[in-house]
């Protein structure tokens, strides 16, 4: 089994309030969903993707591991050790923008397409959903910081994710940097910006040398690092739409 596919083990802290205004503790564990779990994983999911079309739940919950724990896919469910439940869920792989986005599959670094070379540096978290009665306790954050673990184990660089704006928060409080634009730096010191109407795109560092710098004037955080010897340079700042180098 490969070493991204292994069952990794977190526990989620008790909720530290527990007066009657607030849920009971639960204790989570969070690890790979089960085919068996498909009915839950996918209806908590639906909580964040009403609208989305979500691939048929067996099928893909019975995937072996490749380079997530399901295939291309990281399927991962917050299970309540006491009665075995289900309680949060989190679907991840690499940001399905990457593709779609025709720059990434025009633009060539040597030999190679912008797009492949992204997709092997950046992960994304598709969604996740935590069950109504179970929230607040910790467990959209032990699901979140899981996910990351498996993308860090995995080789990837920078961890993303889309959200409305009421999260922006919940997300800053585990290190993302939210904005209406996220820029990565490419190699040529080319910029490459990604959007997602009515939505926020959310970006953080996994990965030693990566960093997601705000520069005044500029659209959104720049994502620096993800390629070889392809850093923002020390004073580098944006004018007219543009980045200069000291
Ligand atoms: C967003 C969601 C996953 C958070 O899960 P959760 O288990 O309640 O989150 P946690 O308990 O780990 O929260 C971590 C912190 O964020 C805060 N937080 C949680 N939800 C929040 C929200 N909606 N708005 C602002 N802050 C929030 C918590 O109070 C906690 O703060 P603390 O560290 O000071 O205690 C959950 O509310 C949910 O499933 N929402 C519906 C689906 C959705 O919107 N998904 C996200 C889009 S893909």
């Amino acid at each position: 089994m490969p070493k991204t596919a292994r069952a990794r083990k977190k526990t989620a802290a008790p909720a530290r309030r527990t007066g009657a205004r607030h849920p009971q503790p639960t204790t989570v564990r969070i690890e790979p969903a089960r085919p068996g779990d498909a009915r839950d994983y996918f209806r908590l999911l639906l909580t964040a993707l009403p609208d989305e079309p979500l691939p048929t739940p067996e099928a893909l919950l019975s995937l072996p591991p490749e380079q997530f724990t399901h295939g291309p896919a990281l399927c991962l469910v917050a299970r309540d050790t006491r009665t075995g439940k289900v309680v949060g869920a989190l679907i991840g792989g690499v940001p399905v923008w990457i593709d779609e986005n025709p720059l990434t599959n025009q633009f060539t670094l040597p030999g190679v397409l912008l797009g492949a070379l992204m997709a092997d540096r950046i992960a994304g978290i598709h969604a996740i959903g935590v069950d109504p009665d179970h929230r607040k306790q910790g467990i959209g954050r032990a699901l979140i910081t899981t996910a990351e673990q498996h993308f860090r184990d995995a080789g990837f660089k920078l961890s993303t994710l889309n959200h409305t704006p009421d999260l922006t928060r919940f997300y800053s409080r585990l290190g993302y940097h939210s904005s209406p634009q996220l820029i990565i730096l490419v190699p040529g010191d080319h910029l490459f910006g990604e959007q997602a109407p009515g939505y926020l795109m959310a970006a953080k560092p996994i990965a030693p040398r990566v960093e997601v710098v705000m520069l005044p004037q500029a659209p959104g955080p720049i994502a620096s690092g993800l390629f070889r010897d392809c850093t923002l340079p020390p004073g580098a700042r944006f004018e007219d739409g543009r980045l200069v180098a000291p």
